[in-house]
């Protein structure tokens, strides 16, 4: 299904009414700086509608976007679990870890991991521990435009070993690979 509207609705903090109206929730996570807000942009073909920066910690709230008018996409703050004792981090973990865990919203989880670095001891755990809330997971090789040509095949090899058993999507802001088959198996 194509997306053909976009909106952006609300920044988060925490609960609110707009997570109890019945309209399916998508969220999108990943480690800071994977290009979960880039991915926002490029799924919606909007330039602006979510922020996005060279320096992790850009969005510091769930930012919620209506996709035409049938489903919300979640941009979530990065995760840095138990990496930093910053105040401003351990919040933000608080808020994803209160979203994906606690509250009885999050149903459809898009985790994003960069295709050239590999999945993180971040990402696995963090896997492992959405698969045991059995949560619907898509899981986005991201930045896949980093890979050299030369070593695509090998690289995308390796990473469906390692993930065996996820629904994988190759993925990336710049060239808009992926788009359509993220899409379709968001909103179909
Ligand atoms: P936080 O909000 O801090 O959690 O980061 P984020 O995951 O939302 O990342 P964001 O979208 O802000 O992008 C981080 C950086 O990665 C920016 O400099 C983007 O331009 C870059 N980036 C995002 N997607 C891609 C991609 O597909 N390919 C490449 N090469 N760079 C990308
Ligand atoms: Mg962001």
């Amino acid at each position: 299904m194509k997306i053909t509207s976009a909106t952006f609705m609300r920044g988060l903090k925490g609960d609110n009414e707009i997570l109890h109206d019945g309209i399916p929730q998508i969220a999108f996570i990943g480690r800071s700086n994977v290009g979960k807000s880039s991915m926002m942009n490029t799924l919606t073909n909007q330039r602006k509608l979510a922020r996005t920066s060279n320096t992790p910690g850009r969005t510091q709230e769930i930012n919620v976007f209506l996709i035409n008018n049938t489903h919300y996409f979640l941009d979530l703050p990065g995760y840095a679990f138990a990496r930093t004792k910053m105040k401003i981090w351990q919040k933000l973990d608080k808020l994803i870890t209160w979203y994906l865990f606690k509250s009885e919203h999050c149903h459809t989880v898009v985790l994003l991991i960069d295709a050239e670095i590999g999945p993180t001891g971040d990402d696995i755990e963090m896997l492992e521990a959405l698969r045991d809330a059995n949560k619907d997971i898509i899981v986005v090789l991201n930045k896949v435009d980093k890979i050299k040509k030369s070593h695509y095949l090998t690289q995308i090899t390796k990473l469906a070993k390692q993930l065996e058993g996820y629904m994988l999507v190759p993925f990336s802001s710049e060239t808009r690979v992926g788009v359509e088959e993220l899409a379709e198996a968001l909103l179909s």
